[in-house]
């Protein structure tokens, strides 16, 4: 069975991104998948420097983020678009957990051989779109096995309900496609 860790770059209180990973979370778990949903707010890290690791080692959050990294196989990411890239909350946590934390240990072993889903949304039309691709480019700079669908839902401020749904039936539709992409080729690679 996949292991699928969901997460968005946003930890703004009532994030459209957080939401919107929680749809595809629920999606994937349907399709049968293990899915763990986390806030990365709830993983405070310092901006990384070089010095600091040397220093000090590997902040807590830092390390069980990495850790539940390594516990997963494939990952379900919404991020924001800030100024036409992905989040900077995204891309630090993505950076500690690519250093090595043990002596001897292979680079980049929390991403080799992963799966993701990506997707994103923002109040512009575009819905962050643009933030996408980069996001695309890094992940598989680092060993992340990208499936080619993606999804950036626009006009933000009116596409969730109340209760955090997408109202839009076929976007909806579109991010549980998603979802269930990735569990398949996730499941073909941990049990093929
Ligand atoms: C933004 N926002 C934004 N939106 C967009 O579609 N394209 C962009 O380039 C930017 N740039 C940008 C820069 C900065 C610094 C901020 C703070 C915001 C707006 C952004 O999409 C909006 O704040 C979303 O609500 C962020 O996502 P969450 O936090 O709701 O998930």
């Amino acid at each position: 069975m996949a292991r699928i860790l969901a997460f968005s770059g946003s930890s703004r209180k009532d994030s459209y991104n957080q939401k919107l990973v929680g749809i595809a979370a629920k999606a994937a778990e349907q399709a049968g998948a293990q899915v763990t949903l986390i806030n990365l707010g709830d993983f405070p890290m310092p901006i990384y420097n070089q010095d600091l690791q040397n220093e000090q080692g590997f902040p807590t959050s830092a390390l069980a983020f990495k850790q539940l990294l390594l516990e997963h196989d494939g990952l379900l990411i919404a991020s924001p678009e800030y100024n036409s890239a992905f989040s900077p909350l995204l891309k630090n946590a993505i950076d500690w957990a690519s250093r090595a934390s043990e002596p001897n240990e292979a680079p980049l072993s929390a991403y080799r051989g992963k799966t993701a889903a990506i997707m994103s949304c923002a109040p512009g039309a575009l819905g962050g779109l643009r933030g996408l691709g980069f996001l695309r480019m890094l992940l598989q700079n680092i060993g992340v096995m990208v499936v080619p669908n993606q999804r950036a839902i626009g006009l933000a401020g009116s596409a969730f309900d109340e209760h955090g749904q997408l109202k839009d039936a076929e976007q909806h539709k579109a991010i549980t496609r998603l979802a269930e992409e990735l569990v398949q080729i996730t499941d073909k690679l941990v049990s093929p």
